[in-house]
């Protein structure tokens, strides 16, 4: 249906976009049991709890900085191939450090597999460097100490992830603040598990460019009111919403209000096997959910370019292909 739509992404974590398939075949290579979490071809989990359970394990499986470039290849060469121009990864250094890979290895598997999906393909490719809050708040400054030291020109903007009912975003100030002192691009995982608040936290506190979700503004009139004042550009991930269940259905899904009501407005994947969704089915879901336009659907696409954290070179080159 938007298949002759130019696409982009903004939010997606690199290890929740490992198809099943490739997962299976790297746990039987490390000969790694995950059997309790992935099972006829699909990950396992029942909650928001246990779905971060099952993103951590499957992790644990792409263990050399060769499986992070073919996991990053893999995944921009399937977002190329529906029509995707742009893609920001979510990543998480400190994973690297976890399964003792170390964070240089694990960052340069992945521009590896960046360099070659833009070989292949031409697809653009920028690293949002992310904290996990479940891994508490020196783990989550230990990232940004990270993007700042690593000097990497692909990472160009620094998250917040993880259990969203772990601490108040002011628990994770002092990594933002190291972010923005070395100019990179700041969003942060709000009102997708929790309330309003925690979005009007992030906007007190952090004052980011992006929100990831954010979704759950909607619960407050005055707060999209407040976004759309300040141009905060919401992350919007539908599937993985309703996969969630933050929102029982698609019709109840508040994507089209908050576009009405001015706020600024992006779609993605998230991660999109464990959410049984793709790229390509959220922007179909634009049309056939939620009966955006073409026309409509391509300024969702453009808000994304522009809210890109891109150099203004690539941002114009991006915008002239849609
Ligand atoms: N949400 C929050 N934290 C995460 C996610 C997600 O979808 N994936 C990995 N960490
Ligand atoms: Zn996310």
């Amino acid at each position: 249906m938007t298949s002759r739509l130019k696409k982009v992404e903004l939010h997606c974590h690199l290890e929740g976009a490992a198809p099943p398939a490739l997962s299976l075949a790297q746990a039987r290579k490390y000969n790694i049991d995950v059997s309790e979490y992935l099972k006829d071809g699909t990950y396992v989990w029942h909650d928001f709890a246990s779905f971060l359970e099952c993103y951590d394990k499957i992790s644990e499986v792409y263990k050399s900085a060769e499986d992070y470039a073919l996991l990053t290849e893999t995944y921009l060469a399937e977002l190329a191939d529906v029509g995707s121009i742009y893609s920001e990864l979510i990543v998480s250094p400190d994973h690297g450090k976890r399964i003792g890979l170390g964070a240089d290895a694990y960052i340069e598997g992945v521009c590896e597999g960046i360099r070659r999906a833009r070989e292949a393909s031409g697809i653009e490719a920028r690293l949002i460097v992310t904290g996990e809050r479940h891994f508490g708040p020196d783990s989550v400054v230990g990232a940004a100490e990270y993007a700042a030291k690593a000097q990497n020109p692909l990472i160009t903007g620094f998250n917040l992830a993880g259990e969203e009912r772990m601490g108040r975003v002011a628990d994770y100030a002092r990594a933002f603040d190291i972010a923005r002192d070395i100019g990179l691009g700041l969003t942060i995982h709000a009102g997708e598990v929790c309330g309003a608040f925690s979005v009007a936290d992030a906007l007190d506190v952090v004052r980011p460019a992006r929100i990831g979700h954010g979704v759950r503004a909607i619960e407050d009139s005055a707060l999209v009111s407040r976004l759309a004042d300040l141009g905060t550009v919401l992350e919007v991930c539908p599937g993985s919403n309703i996969a969630l269940k933050v929102f029982p259905d698609f019709a109840s899904h508040p994507l089209r209000k908050l576009k009405e009501a001015g706020v600024r407005v992006t779609i993605s994947s998230d991660d999109p096997p464990f959410f049984h969704t793709s790229l390509k089915r959220e922007y179909d879901l634009a049309a056939s959910a939620f009966g955006f336009s073409d026309a409509e659907i391509d300024q969702l696409t453009r808000t994304g370019i522009e809210a890109a954290f891109v150099d203004e070179e690539t941002r114009q080159a991006l915008l002239a292909r849609i």
